[in-house]
């Protein structure tokens, strides 16, 4: 006897990537606003290569102005935590920061950082790759395959369209780079976030306090 047997495909042990589309656009003065704030000159200024970071490293934190955005990334940074990680630990915003991208940010990752969080202030349309070294398999035999078709199990990168208004969070030691498909410059505010408070227990000889 033959049946059709039902298949039900789960990815487990997934890096969560949230997404946050049309979640906050702000009025043109402040998007002026962002592009007036200094930039760190020389070999990353935004004359001489493809992105400019803004000198201020806590902007967020230090910047009243910018209030509504550093309120809006932390109620989206903590839905992200709650739906993925689960847990009754703080977490807090460490850096933040706005980058301006001609073409293309290289890829990186966020170190010193347990979740990064990027707004799209101003970004006419724009992708964000996710990049990591090995799919399932090659992570444990490092074959030369000839993948038929890409898809987020088989794949080591992973685009996502990303315009004016949305938000992007990922873990911090994900690698990621950045293209701006327009002629205008993208203009985004990044932010990172490390956990806070008392860790573990003296029971289990576990206890960490930062
Ligand atoms: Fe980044």
């Amino acid at each position: 006897m033959k049946t059709n047997g039902k298949a039900i495909l789960v990815s487990a042990f997934s890096i969560p990537i949230m997404k946050i589309e049309n979640g906050l656009v702000l009025p043109k003065k402040d998007i002026k606003y962002l592009e007036s704030l200094p930039i760190r000159e020389g070999k990353e200024g935004l004359k001489a290569g493809n992105v400019a970071t803004s000198k201020n490293m806590f902007l967020l934190q230090t910047d009243k102005r910018l209030e509504v955005v550093k309120n809006y990334m932390n109620t989206y940074v903590t839905d992200y935590l709650n739906k993925t990680l689960c847990v009754d630990n703080d977490f807090e915003m460490t850096n933040s920061w706005v980058a301006r991208t001609k073409t293309e940010h290289h890829q990186h990752n966020h170190k010193s950082a347990i979740v990064s969080v990027v707004y799209y202030a101003s970004a006419d349309d724009s992708t964000i790759c996710f990049v990591r070294d090995h799919n399932w398999l090659t992570q444990a035999y490092d074959f030369d395959l000839q993948i038929k078709e890409y898809n987020q199990y088989n794949s080591t990168i992973l685009d996502f369209n990303v315009k004016t208004g949305d938000f992007m969070i990922f873990p911090g030691w994900l690698h990621h780079k950045a293209l701006n498909n327009s002629k205008n410059i993208k203009t985004i505010v990044g932010a990172s976030y490390f956990i806070r408070g008392e860790l573990g227990s003296e029971l289990n000889t576990t206890s960490l306090t930062i």
